[in-house]
């Protein structure tokens, strides 16, 4: 037997108190019941957010949030900037094609950040852009974008939004939307909220909301308008996945008793632990400069086959990691360290992928990489952002 490890960068793993939480008789999402949980839930995303705004729960994929930030924001023909630095950031430019709006696009090689420099000099040659979409992480190369000082250069446009898709980001690392001057922050539950896919959470400023009342893309589902008047009367605008609400309840009274900064901190040792012991074992990072602390995206050692890994840590180790996407398919690993995951899970992909290097011919794998990450979750920093005592 093998205990079954998901190591993705999502969905990733749902504790055992989470799935409980959601196993009970439904109540109806018009009843005062799940007001009350709507309600509380709603009031403990905010922090994660760093917004003092409305944070809005939808039932839909994180693409679903995606395709709500163009509708609301833009007008058919409206030019808008992309950062396209992997899989992700290209969806912007598929939403954007079907919703009639044009795009001046930034094309970043993949495995490196924006320059926001680049995003400046787009914003200047370009004065009739409405928006600017990026991700914080991009999850097919693992890089983290410079979400921050591309805020700076957004937040005295009046007529431009900066849209970041924090699905892999937000209470990963801060994101702090009001401080910084994020326009739209969107998140997914299956990443960092630790429940399975199903809900995207939304935010917007000021800017964007005054912006969404011009916009005249057509919207129904997605219309923010409705979904706010409706959540700040304790419901939704249409019936929710009700159960991934509970779940996700049960995830925020924990991530909240952690503390948001201890859980950033513990994120942080994660994936330092993660890319230690891929360097000891010869992996190349994607993201070399700037990776994210939610994935860690890795070439595989010269003549080892990523593809080969993958199934190997899944068929013999149990072990569920993602290959590459796009240009990046068969050649890398993404390992998530993102959400319900703690040190032991990152010593068992270490020990793993010496065992499946191994196994493919390698000699001197053994050690090597439980070592290096052993010596990361061993300081005392790492150790004092893990430590919790089960009761
Ligand atoms: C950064 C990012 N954006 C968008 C998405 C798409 O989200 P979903 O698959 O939930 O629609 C993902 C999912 O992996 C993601 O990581």
């Amino acid at each position: 037997m093998n205990k079954y490890r998901l190591l993705a960068p999502g969905p990733t793993p749902v504790a055992a108190e989470t799935a409980l939480a959601m196993a009970v008789p439904l109540p109806h999402h018009r009843g005062s019941a799940f007001r009350a949980v709507l309600e509380r839930v709603r009031a403990q995303l905010a922090p994660v957010f760093g917004t003092r705004g409305d944070v809005l729960v939808l039932t839909c994929s994180g693409t679903g949030a995606m395709e709500a930030s163009v509708v609301n924001l833009l007008s058919p023909g409206d030019l808008a900037i992309t950062v396209r630095g992997g899989k992700f950031g290209e969806r912007w430019s598929e939403l954007l094609a079907v919703h009639g709006c044009q795009e001046v696009p930034i094309d970043v090689p993949w495995g490196q950040s924006v320059d926001p420099l680049a995003v400046e000099r787009a914003l200047d040659a370009h004065p009739n852009a409405r928006a600017v979409f990026v991700q914080a992480t991009e999850t097919s190369t693992g890089v983290l974008h410079p979400v921050r000082e591309l805020a700076a250069l957004t937040r005295d446009r009046p007529d431009v939004a900066l849209v970041v898709d924090g699905i892999t980001a937000v209470g990963v690392l801060p994101m702090p939307m009001d401080e910084w001057g994020i326009d739209v922050l969107i998140a997914g539950s299956q990443k960092a909220f630790m429940i399975p896919p199903g809900l995207a959470f939304i935010a917007l400023s000021d800017k964007a909301w005054a912006m969404s009342e011009r916009a005249r893309l057509p919207r129904f589902y997605f219309d923010l308008r409705r979904e706010r008047d409706t959540q700040t009367k304790g419901q939704t605008a249409w019936t929710p996945a009700i159960s991934l609400v509970l779940g996700l309840s049960d995830v925020l009274d924990r991530l909240h008793a952690e503390g948001l900064d201890a859980a950033y901190a513990r994120q942080a040792v994660l994936a330092a632990a993660t890319r230690a012991a891929l360097v000891a074992l010869g992996f190349r990072l994607v993201a070399a400069d700037s990776p994210s602390p939610a994935l860690t995206a890795t070439f595989a050692p010269a003549g080892v086959d990523a593809a080969a890994l993958v199934r190997r840590l899944r068929d013999d180790h149990g072990i569920v990691v993602s290959g590459g996407q796009g240009d990046l398919k068969g050649r890398i690993l993404r390992i998530g360290h993102l959400g319900y995951v703690d040190r032991f899970d990152v010593l068992a992909i270490a020990g793993a992928l010496e065992l499946a290097l191994a196994a493919e011919g390698r000699s001197g794998t053994l050690g090597v990489a439980v070592t290096a990450a052993q010596r990361v979750l061993g300081s005392e920093a790492a150790m004092a952002a893990g430590r919790s005592r089960p009761d």
